[in-house]
């Protein structure tokens, strides 16, 4: 099987490609299809994989109609549509967010058709596909109001995914994903970041001033569980999903006061002391409108799960990014 992941330099591609290369297969409903091939790409060269005569990784636009049919046409089997231009960005340039997030997807998804053979497609949507006066718990059967023009174009992304499945395009699957954590590095512009940062930060010792107030109310799922959410998607029959390939994973709802409580556990009262608050207008505008509490039937359904708790998710963290180690 020859996998593509668009987007793999970024948090949560490397992470898929570094699973996907250890399984050495990826499990369809058809069974367990040995990898052969994993081609990444990504428009920043892509660091942290590893040595391996699989993989093959590329630096180009995730747009380009033309670099995506020659790379599907290459016998693609399975996608993995990671890249996109994050929300504050998609916000701050309107014709960059609509030529990557919506124009690149419907390019890919040509190209995937231009096969004839139906390649797997499943794509990393978000949960701002929401928005507007909603009610306290959302789902795949909430109406899409979008108030961002990322949510617009990942909702876009999901009812072209729908069709092209439909007309047997693709076989798609669109995972609704709540804020991933904990992102290492340099924070990126995704409105969600500060989720990232206030757990990153404090624990290598760094301080760090938190955009938005305390009691704001965050929907968490962790990376690790993430990338078993899209293994775990490319597995399902097409029949499970019924009337629309997309899915809201589930993820553990608190305030931001309650993931500090979680690292002052993890890290203690040293690590939380780094932490500041001054909430920055642009953010807390976007964050507000999104749901943080999802009806969780249809994930449970299907198989997603979320993760135990806070505490888990940052000790995670410090065994998979940090060595072990914390700055006390
Ligand atoms: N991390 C989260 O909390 C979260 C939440 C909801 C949805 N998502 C979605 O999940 C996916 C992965 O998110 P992530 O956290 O890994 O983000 P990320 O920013 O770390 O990765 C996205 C990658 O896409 C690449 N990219 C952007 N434009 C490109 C282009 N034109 N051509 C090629 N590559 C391009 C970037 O270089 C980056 O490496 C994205 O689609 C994002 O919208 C993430």
């Amino acid at each position: 099987m020859h996998i593509l992941i668009t987007g793999g330099a970024g948090f949560i591609g490397v992470r898929l490609a570094r699973r996907l290369l250890a399984d050495n297969h990826l499990r369809t409903a058809a069974g367990p299809q040995p990898i052969t091939r994993l081609t990444v790409l990504d428009h920043v060269p892509a660091s942290g994989l590893p040595e391996d005569p699989r993989i093959r990784i590329l630096t180009g636009d995730a747009a380009d109609a033309v670099l995506l049919r020659s790379i599907i046409g290459d016998g693609v089997d399975a996608v993995f549509h990671l890249a996109a231009v994050v929300s504050v960005a998609a916000e701050r340039d309107f014709d960059l967010g609509m030529t990557v997030n919506l124009h690149g997807t419907l390019a890919l998804l040509e190209a995937c058709r231009a096969t004839g053979r139906t390649p797997l497609f499943i794509k990393a949507s978000s949960a701002a596909v929401y928005g507007g006066p909603l009610a306290p718990e959302v789902g795949e059967a909430t109406a899409l109001f979008p108030q961002t023009s990322y949510g617009m174009q990942k909702a876009v992304g999901e009812l072209l995914v729908d069709d092209y499945s439909r007309k047997g395009f693709v076989d798609g699957r669109c995972l609704r994903l709540p804020t991933i954590i904990v992102r290492p590095g340099a924070p990126n512009l995704a409105a969600s970041s500060f989720a990232s940062s206030l757990v990153r930060e404090p624990l290598m010792g760094r301080a760090y001033t938190c955009p938005v107030p305390r009691e704001t109310a965050v929907c968490v799922l962790s990376v690790r569980r993430v990338v078993e959410s899209f293994v775990h998607a490319a597995a399902l029959p097409a029949a499970a999903l019924g009337h629309t390939r997309a899915v809201q994973l589930p993820g553990l709802t608190m305030t931001v006061a309650d993931l500090v409580t979680a690292l002052g556990v993890v890290g203690g009262a040293g690590v939380v002391a780094r932490l500041s608050f001054a909430p920055l207008a642009e953010i807390v505008a976007i964050v507000k409108g999104w749901p943080v509490r999802f009806t969780p039937t249809r994930s449970a359904a299907l198989g997603f799960a979320a993760d135990a708790s806070a505490e888990e998710i940052i000790s995670d963290f410090v065994t998979d990014e940090l060595d072990g180690k914390v700055v006390r």
